[in-house]
């Protein structure tokens, strides 16, 4: 669903990330760690179409969007959660959700609210609270709701679990886990807390320098003290 051939990436001249593929297939959850500045972010924003890839290639659903920009990227089927989330602390839930309905321009977007709150109940109860006054957990729910509303076929997500009280992490992962089978879709997801990578993976690439450099067992990375060191640093 998700095919990324050999993209480069980075800022001006400082390339960050170097020559990397992958495929993500719908209903599957592929999961990339890396110590901290190796270039997570910026491969998710090179496939979302807020850097351009110097060279390489994005494809989703066997059509080449490379030289898209964001937004019809989105229309192409991408949607993205950054890292930190970017939702509207001063507007309610509803207003952060009708946000990303205008900008998809959408013929029923009633429906498609629908359809979000059924698939996240949470963000029923919520609907008039204000985004500011949900909890880190709360507005991450919310921020993959937003993204759900243009129907995408891919979910990239930057560190879902970040700023998260330990205690719901797992409930977040559980979340994404269930949206990606349910909806089939292809979710890359950049995440460094073994609590979430468990629930949604058996298997993680590791990111470092821009490059994909090792595809471990989920299980031998929690297991194994020194592979965490070496992975991602702790
Ligand atoms: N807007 C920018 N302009 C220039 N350099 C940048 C910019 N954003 C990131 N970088 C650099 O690119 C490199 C990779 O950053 P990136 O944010 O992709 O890393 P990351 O793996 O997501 O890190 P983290 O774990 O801290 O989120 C870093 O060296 C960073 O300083
Ligand atoms: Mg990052």
């Amino acid at each position: 669903m998700l095919d990324i051939q050999r993209l480069v990436a980075g800022y001006g001249p400082l390339v960050v990330v170097r020559d990397i593929d992958l495929s993500v297939s719908a209903g599957e959850i592929s999961v990339l760690i890396g110590r901290n500045g190796v270039g997570k972010t910026t491969l998710l924003r090179a496939v979302a179409g807020h850097r351009r890839a110097t060279e390489g290639s994005v494809a989703v659903a066997g059509e080449e969007v490379t030289s898209f920009p964001p937004h019809r990227r989105a229309r192409a089927g991408i949607a993205y959660v950054p890292q930190g989330r970017d939702i509207f602390g001063t507007l309610t839930v509803k207003e952060n959700l009708l946000v990303a309905v205008k900008a998809m321009r959408m013929r029923d977007p009633s429906r498609r609210l629908a359809e979000i709150l059924d698939m996240l109940p949470l963000l029923g109860e919520k609907l008039q609270d204000r985004g500011a006054s949900l909890s880190g957990g709360q507005q991450q729910i919310l921020a993959i709701g937003r993204a759900l509303i243009s129907d995408p076929k891919v979910l990239l997500l930057d560190e879902p679990s970040e700023g998260i009280q330990p205690s719901i992490v797992a409930e977040i992962a559980e979340t994404v886990a269930r949206i990606a089978q349910e909806r089939g879709l292809a979710v890359l997801v950049v995440e460094q807390n073994l609590d979430f990578v468990a629930k949604v993976a058996e298997r993680v690439r590791v990111i470092d320098r821009g490059q994909i450099v090792a595809n471990l067992r989920v299980e031998d990375l929690v297991r194994e003290e020194s592979l965490q060191h070496q992975y991602l640093g702790v």
